[in-house]
């Protein structure tokens, strides 16, 4: 009775340790939940190898269960005994991990070639140049670059160029594809697509520094309409402020530092090292996803950026509490 009871807790512990784990997992984004092709055949490569790997594991605990608890015959042929142990050797042992190594390797070749780039309609390129630690988004075909946010248009593969002028840096949407890899010195290539509109989450999957866990990014799957909007929005330079304090921020970001790392298109700001701002109001987030674009957090970033992503490039800033509400004033037209 003793025995059954402490069994029936260590049952209930693995379980109770089961559902807490799955339950951590409640908010993040899955592989197995794919909102697009490209994942959707990932994830039944993966349910593939999931039940396969089960059959094996039931496969061997019966056969240990079967060596713990059958009782030895009183009198034991010794050659019959040798001679089935062989014959298990060779079917358990080589002719099903043969079988299940095959199947494996050919549903593997199989999703693979599946994943291979479709054809992408002209127009739907983009590239996405690790920094550290955000992601610079370029539409080279409609000549804007933002930051940290992908739109693509649903229902249609886009082409996602990937480069890295630092370190390794790894580009996944687990709901929409599988990692890959953003390589110092070459060009990579992958693609995306999805089902329906949303926001999938994005994150680096490659430890590329301090920030590594800090380098996340949106992608925005949006109708035909919507998506040629946002594309037309973010063509257009930047609105001149027309409210007094706005234009009093406009003239602090362009006599601060700011203009040598942040580019405003339609002023003299035209640094490279930082995000383009042009539109920074119309993201969703700052600090590579890490936080909302809210005029609190905005103004937290800009007087402790150190703070928030320490070992990042933005040096903290020495303005006055005056000068930091004109700022972000004018950083809030920037729509
Ligand atoms: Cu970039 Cu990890």
């Amino acid at each position: 009775m003793k025995r059954h009871k402490s069994r029936s807790g260590r049952f209930f512990a693995i379980g109770a340790l089961g559902l807490l784990l799955l339950n951590g997992c409640a908010n993040a984004p899955s592989i197995l939940d794919p909102q697009g092709p490209a994942a959707a055949r990932i994830a039944n490569l993966w349910w593939l190898l999931f039940w396969m790997a089960m059959a094996v594991l039931v496969f061997v605990f019966a056969f240990l269960a079967l060596a713990l608890f059958r009782r030895r015959p009183a009198e034991v042929d010794a050659q019959r005994a040798q001679q089935r142990g062989i014959r298990v050797i060779i079917w358990a042992g080589v002719v099903m991990p043969a079988i299940v190594l095959a199947v494996v390797y050919v549903a593997t070749l199989w999703t693979m070639r599946a994943l291979a780039t479709p054809v992408i309609p002209e127009g739907l390129t983009v590239h996405v140049i690790g920094q550290l630690w955000w992601w610079e988004v370029q539409y080279p075909e409609q000549q804007f670059v933002t930051a940290n946010e992908i739109h693509i248009p649903v229902g249609q593969p886009v082409r996602i160029v990937l480069s890295s002028p630092n370190v390794i840096h790894s580009f996944w949407v687990p709901e929409l594809h599988g990692k890959m890899d953003l390589m110092p010195g070459e060009i990579n290539e992958t693609w995306i697509q999805a089902d329906r509109p949303g926001v999938y989450w994005g994150e680096c999957a490659e430890f590329c520094g301090t920030q590594h866990a800090k380098m996340n990014f949106l992608v925005i799957a949006q109708p035909a309409e919507e998506y040629q909007a946002w594309l037309q929005q973010q063509q257009q330079p930047a609105t001149t402020p027309t409210d007094p304090l706005a234009q009093e921020g406009q003239q602090i970001f362009l006599s601060a530092n700011c203009l040598y790392c942040h580019a405003i298109r339609g002023t003299d700001a035209v640094g490279n090292l930082g995000p383009d701002l042009t539109h920074l109001a119309s993201r969703r987030t700052l600090g590579s996803a890490i936080q909302e674009n809210t005029a609190g957090n905005l103004a937290g970033w800009i007087v402790g950026p150190q703070h928030i992503k320490p070992g990042n490039l933005m040096p903290q800033s020495d303005l006055t509490s005056t000068e930091l509400q004109a700022l972000l004033a004018y950083l809030a037209t920037l729509e």
